[in-house]
């Protein structure tokens, strides 16, 4: 793997690689681990908020020896216009790997390409490779696997998380039922190129969380479109909360990314009942991202 780009362009040996890798180096927290950034400084390129992103990446590249340096598109002239092509280039002849965090995924691409590094996708518009990393390994952590489980994703069906999750169940096969307002539906030539019969879209969220052992969510309106208000009338229906939760199957987990908005797209009541695993999804992306850059940092050996 030289890079992480998209959970779209990785294959499902990877996948599991990396959450068998992360469930070690969780494990292993704490001792005398493996330092395989030892001397090498990793760029932190971010045009877009974060908390846990950002903080579990610091974290993560300083547990493996290494020294993370964020910047934010305001410290650097990205912010002012200078191409990414020309930023990748700079960096690429003076630290060792970067994460990105923008809007357009071919941005993220194009650094990868100029730069010559590793280059890890923090989340674009297109996908967040590494949350779903997270959601994973905390879906096998509580329920072992996805063999045999029906997962639902209700909200934004064409949302970063959306689509990856879309990735995930297309390289690893378990059932994926999205239910989204009608003007939040992936498009028909992704569902096209997506070519997975595991994956339904309806605008139905019961018959989504109907038998589901994992219901998933995320924010209504992704970073970028915080003024589109009118979206977000859609989404009534939408909401993850008891009487929707009422139709999953006993035991069911609910995943939420974070941040969440309380009395939007997930009730207090669910969000605080279901803390336990929502938060230890969040630790997870400590885990699963310094499987990530141990693998980066291996194949660029
Ligand atoms: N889930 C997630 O990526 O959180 P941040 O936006 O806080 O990084
Ligand atoms: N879809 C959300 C994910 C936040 C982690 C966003 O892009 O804002």
């Amino acid at each position: 793997m030289n890079h992480l780009l998209s959970i779209e362009a990785l294959a499902a040996d990877e996948i599991q690689a990396l959450l068998t890798l992360a469930a070690e180096l969780k494990r292993q927290r704490g001792g005398p681990g493996a330092q395989p950034l030892a001397g090498q400084t990793w760029a932190l390129i971010f045009t877009k908020s974060s908390t846990r992103t950002r903080v579990s990446f610091e974290v993560g590249i300083r547990e493996l020896g290494g020294h993370p340096m964020f910047l934010s598109k305001n410290d650097i002239q990205l912010g002012r216009g200078e191409p990414i092509k020309d930023t990748a280039r700079v960096l690429g002849r003076m630290v060792h790997g970067a994460i990105i965090r923008t809007f357009a995924q071919q941005d993220v691409s194009d650094f990868a390409a100029y730069s010559n590094i590793p280059t890890v996708n923090a989340l674009t518009d297109d996908e967040h490779p590494c949350q779903i990393l997270a959601d994973l390994l905390t879906i096998r952590e509580v329920l072992g696997g996805w063999d045999g489980r029906k997962i639902a994703f209700i909200g934004d069906g064409f949302s970063n998380m959306t689509r990856s999750w879309m990735w995930a169940a297309k390289h690893l096969g378990f059932e994926l039922a999205v239910a989204a307002p009608a003007a939040c539906l992936p498009p028909a030539e992704f569902l096209a190129a997506l070519a997975a019969p595991n994956v339904s879209v309806s605008s139905d969220p019961t018959q989504a969380a109907m038998g589901a052992h994992v219901i998933n969510t995320d924010v209504w309106l992704s970073m970028g479109q915080e003024d589109q208000t009118d979206k977000e009338r859609e989404f009534a229906g939408f909401q993850i909360n008891a009487p929707l939760l009422s139709h999953a199957a006993p035991n069911h987990l609910v995943l939420h990314c974070l941040p969440a908005y309380r009395g939007k797209e997930i009730t207090e009541e669910v969000l605080e009942l279901h803390a336990n695993t929502i938060f230890q999804q969040a630790e997870n992306r400590l885990h699963a991202q310094k499987a990530v850059l141990t693998k980066l940092a291996e194949s660029s050996i």
